[in-house]
């Protein structure tokens, strides 16, 4: 097909490559996209055993009205403070759209990919902040004043986290332009600045439940704000999709959302698996940073990551290769069940020995 045929647009896009999601059985072992190794609560089994399969037919609420209001009593915040979307991500290329299309954003060098993806997406003006040599955030005098700021708290791929008053201060020193938190992974670590969107009117939060909720496969989002932020993202979504998150993954996100305690039992399994992963990892000679999220990023000390991705591929274990310009040595894994982090560490062995 000539490229006549298509917008001007698409010749400047860099899509976002997701992590494999394997259809065949071959996979005994998938740590390769930050899913959670443990199932969702119970309540959300009955939740969807006891849907009304009758009712979609109709369209499901178009503002998730239920589920904001449960998010809302969760967080302490005003309902009018919550936007739901179709996992995170999309919640995030409603707010590049939003908030950063034709103007200047910024967000670190070796973070999560869609930003970029987003920011050519929306024609912006974007550019990289540099990340120290440890992958930790620069001095906030470093990082362009006067501009968009786009970061995941934690990081990731680095697993980092910044504390609450760098997030403070940056968003004082950037008051007239919008300072975006990404918080896909801060139940396994690191303080929420859910609160300081009360104060902060240029602070923008965003949560996903497909991590510590268990539930990447229902996709649902959601941002924190002040209201007038939250209604410029409405505006967005309304024009573009009214009904972006389904009736059934509605009502079983509510329900994960009451039944926070089994999410934080499994969170507590997840911390204490991560403990001896990064041990096991230590005594075979891989360096391992501090991980808050429910991932590690590592490298070993001889062997290359490619190397050790295809050949733990070959055993059915798969992992994230990272190839950008300072990962490529890193390997990013994330923390499964104890079984599963075992049986990864035995054919490290066994790679490493061969
Ligand atoms: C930093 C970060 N933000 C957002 C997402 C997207 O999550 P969701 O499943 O809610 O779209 C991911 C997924 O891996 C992520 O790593």
């Amino acid at each position: 097909m000539s490229l006549n045929y298509l917008s001007n647009r698409l010749t400047e896009l860099e899509p976002y490559v997701p992590g494999e999601q394997p259809l065949s059985s071959e996979i005994v072992v998938k740590l390769n996209t930050n899913e959670n190794p443990y199932p969702p609560a119970p309540d959300v089994f009955e939740t969807i055993k006891k849907f009304n399969v009758n009712s979609i037919r109709f369209y499901p609420h178009p503002e998730s009205e239920l589920l904001k209001q449960t998010l809302s009593r969760f967080h302490d915040v005003p309902e009018e403070f919550i936007f739901v979307g179709n996992g995170s991500d999309e919640v995030l290329a409603h707010a590049f759209c939003a908030f950063f299309s034709g103007k200047k954003v910024v967000f670190p060098d070796v973070t999560y990919s869609f930003y970029q993806s987003f920011a050519k997406l929306f024609q912006c003006q974007w550019d990289y902040f540099e990340l120290r040599d440890d992958f930790t955030f620069p001095n906030i005098e470093e990082i362009e004043h006067n501009t968009g700021i786009v970061f995941a708290n934690p990081n990731a791929p680095t697993s980092i986290a910044v504390d609450l008053d760098y997030i403070e201060k940056l968003a004082n020193q950037n008051s007239d332009n919008i300072v975006l938190v990404d918080e896909a992974y801060i139940d396994f670590g690191g303080k929420s600045a859910v609160h300081l969107t009360k104060s902060l009117k240029n602070l923008v939060v965003i949560r996903t439940l497909s991590k510590s909720h268990s539930l990447a496969g229902l996709r649902v989002g959601y941002s924190i704000a002040s209201a007038e932020l939250t209604g410029a993202l409405s505006m967005v979504k309304n024009s573009f999709n009214s009904y972006p998150v389904n009736s059934i993954s509605q009502a079983a996100a509510i329900a994960s959302i009451n039944n926070f305690d089994y999410t934080r039992s499994n969170i507590s399994k997840i911390l204490l698996n991560r403990k001896k992963l990064i041990e096991d990892l230590e005594a075979i000679g891989f360096s391992t940073l501090a991980s808050q999220t429910n991932f590690v990023f590592t490298k070993h000390e001889k062997l290359a990551s490619t190397y050790l991705y295809e050949e733990l591929k070959k055993r059915g274990i798969i992992v994230r290769n990272l190839n950008g310009v300072r990962t490529t040595h890193f390997l990013r894994i994330t923390v499964g069940n104890a079984q599963d982090c075992n049986r990864l560490i035995i054919e490290l062995i066994n790679i490493i020995n061969k």
